[in-house]
């Protein structure tokens, strides 16, 4: 009898642990984050993760009565089947409700199926091949495309009186785009390309590239390199071989002065020319805000950069959605709300194009300078509301 009745308290109170368990799953919203967080693009997750922890910081850690969980995983680096695989993983094993983060292209290309599959909202924080939105309806890009901020590179180096170029880029799905988008722009204008070289994506030498583009005497290089330690290496040997002294130009995406790596790159960049979306000197409220939130929520020192802004705006834009869907993780609904919504992002107005899913933004033209609070990039010119021209 007492047996009995101990056994049939434990299941009474076990079928209530259950059903707790289960308002409690219900009442929480689990991004599962698939980055790279080791390796020599170990910055790209950590940057990414960061802007996500700083909108986090400003904002809480719940919407539309859901609390926001984080699952983060490692890709290690370029590795698509190891991205699979961990997506796989959380969408199947730790019952993800929605995918985020995606530094490098061949990672987020390689996820697009487990999305569609899934029938999950796969948000892309970096990775900026055009066609990657194209791969899933259920992708919606919040950073940039290389098409987007190369064209007004193209288009500004050909005003501003340079007229022959050497593009060199990175060897694969970012890089070609940009080539192709600045060749393209480039000619339009009235520029001519007098070379191009490919650059491997693992472990480049950048040396003998070098040597090529300065034996060709062009007015100026093209460059888009992964941003991160690659920039790095590119300048030591720009600077090396004498290219600046022989009066060769560089010009370049900013993925080059990428605020992670400015400081460490040195006074070598001061001067240097640059387009992109995002800069951590952007003289606005909005951005203020998110650089105080980045270093008060990693730690004090760190500057954002542009993925750090795409975490920050793919975590508002997923925020946004849920006030809109009142908290269902539907990945229709998820984007269906996306399509269109405009918000106020670190780096200016953004808009989620409701046909390609791709973020419309401004472009800024930047140079590097030296200010009393070191290196950065300062915006001095500006295209609005630039689409993907890579479609
Ligand atoms: C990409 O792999 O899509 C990628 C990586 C780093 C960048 C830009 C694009 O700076």
């Amino acid at each position: 009898m007492h047996c009995r009745y101990l056994v049939r308290s434990a299941l009474i109170i076990a079928a209530l642990f259950a059903v707790a368990g289960a308002v409690s799953a219900q009442n929480v919203v689990k991004l599962g984050l698939v980055a790279e967080f080791s390796g020599p693009f170990a910055q790209y997750g950590q940057q990414i993760l960061g802007g996500m922890n700083a909108y986090m910081k400003l904002h809480g850690d719940s919407v539309a009565g859901k609390k926001i969980e984080i699952v983060q995983k490692d890709t290690t680096g370029p590795s698509p089947d190891v991205a699979k695989r961990l997506a796989q993983e959380l969408v199947t094993r730790d019952n993800v409700d929605i995918l985020v983060g995606f530094g490098l292209t061949p990672n987020a290309l390689a996820v697009a199926p487990v999305a569609s599959e899934a029938k999950k909202l796969m948000v892309i924080m970096n990775a900026a091949t055009s066609i990657i939105t194209t791969k899933s309806p259920y992708i919606v890009r919040v950073s940039m495309t290389l098409p987007q901020v190369t064209q007004p590179m193209a288009v500004w180096a050909a005003k501003n009186g340079i007229k022959k170029v050497y593009t060199v880029v990175a060897d694969y799905g970012p890089g070609l785009d940009s080539e192709k988008a600045f060749t393209e722009a480039f000619k339009a204008g009235g520029g001519e390309i007098v070379g191009s070289v490919h650059t491997p994506l693992q472990n480049p030498d950048f040396g003998p590239f070098i040597q090529r583009v300065k034996d060709a005497r062009p007015e100026a290089v093209f460059l888009f390199l992964p941003a991160g330690e690659q920039g790095i290496a590119f300048m030591k040997g720009y600077e090396e071989r004498g290219l600046k002294q022989a009066g060769i130009k560089l010009i370049a995406t900013g993925d080059i002065t990428d605020d992670g790596v400015l400081e460490t790159m040195g006074d070598s960049t001061v001067g240097l020319i640059t387009s992109f979306h995002y800069s951590a000197a952007h003289d606005s409220p909005e951005n203020k805000a998110f650089v105080k939130a980045y270093a008060d929520a990693n730690g004090g020192k760190l500057r954002p950069n542009f993925m750090a802004a795409a975490g920050y705006d793919g975590m508002a834009a997923i925020y946004e959605a849920l006030k809109k869907t009142s908290g269902s993780t539907d990945g229709d609904k998820l984007i269906a709300a996306m399509k269109g919504m405009k918000l106020m992002s670190p780096r200016g107005p953004i808009m989620i194009d409701p046909d390609t899913r791709d973020v419309v933004q401004t472009v800024y033209i930047r140079k590097v300078e030296k200010t009393s609070g070191g290196l950065y990039n300062v915006e001095f010119d500006k295209f609005p509301d630039q689409k993907d021209p890579g479609k």
